[in-house]
């Protein structure tokens, strides 16, 4: 029996990724590395160092920088991404995740955060959603990022459930991948192509709802 949901933040519960690319793109222009799509999709969900070094790979850059520069360029990437997280509000909460959330606690269910981001607790106060998540993955304890299941399992652990009692919730294809690999309930929203390995499929979060999950797990 499914007894938590195990939230990702960005492009799930509000589109911080729409941000973190914008910033991101900025850092590949700046270094002359292409951008494309498949870049930016297979970004989400990737730690801060590691998605920079995604970027450096795909302009055949890694080894132009050291290991300073690269730490400059990501404190860049992350001062221009803050400067847009600073504009938030409620507002930029996606279409029917509050509700979601409203229902899912008053039917009991246990909630936790697997988010990537160093700044989630940030983003969730500009959201002022801080209070629907005492339980979040500090992803400075990870020895490794997603589509490894240790942040998942993270998830799980916190609210003291196990990874089967589990619905985990991402927009990436990575974050999909490492909810199935910790053995729990795996929802994607967006993209059925990238999102192809997830055991419940949403267009968007609109569509997210207990009945229509009750439905497909069916
Ligand atoms: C999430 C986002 C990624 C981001 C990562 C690290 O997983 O989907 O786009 O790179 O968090 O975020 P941070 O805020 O710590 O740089
Ligand atoms: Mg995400």
């Amino acid at each position: 029996d499914i007894k938590g949901f195990v939230f990702d933040l960005d492009g799930v519960i509000t589109d911080t990724s729409v941000f973190h690319s914008q910033a991101w793109h900025q850092v590949a222009d700046k270094v002359g590395a292409p951008w494309s799509k498949e870049l930016e999709d297979g970004l989400k969900g990737i730690s801060r160092m590691d998605s920079l070094e995604m970027i450096l790979k795909a302009g055949n850059l890694s080894d132009q920088y050291t290991e300073d520069q690269k730490i400059a360029l990501a404190t860049e990437k992350n001062t221009n991404y803050l400067k847009l997280v600073d504009q938030m509000t409620p507002d930029n909460i996606l279409p029917g995740i509050k509700d979601f959330l409203d229902d899912i606690q008053s039917h009991g269910y246990l909630l936790s955060l697997a988010s990537a981001s160093k700044n989630a607790p940030k983003v969730l106060e500009k959201l002022q959603l801080t209070t629907y998540f005492p339980k979040i993955v500090d992803p400075k304890t990870l020895s490794k990022g997603k589509p490894d299941p240790e942040i998942y399992l993270k998830g799980a652990e916190l609210i003291n459930l196990k990874p089967e009692q589990c619905i985990g919730v991402e927009d990436a294809g990575a974050g999909v991948e490492s909810i199935n690999a910790a053995g729990e309930t795996s929802i994607g929203i967006g993209d059925k192509q990238i999102l192809k390995d997830a055991d419940i499929n949403f267009e968007d979060t609109g569509e997210m709802t207990l009945t229509n999950i009750q439905k497909q797990m069916a």
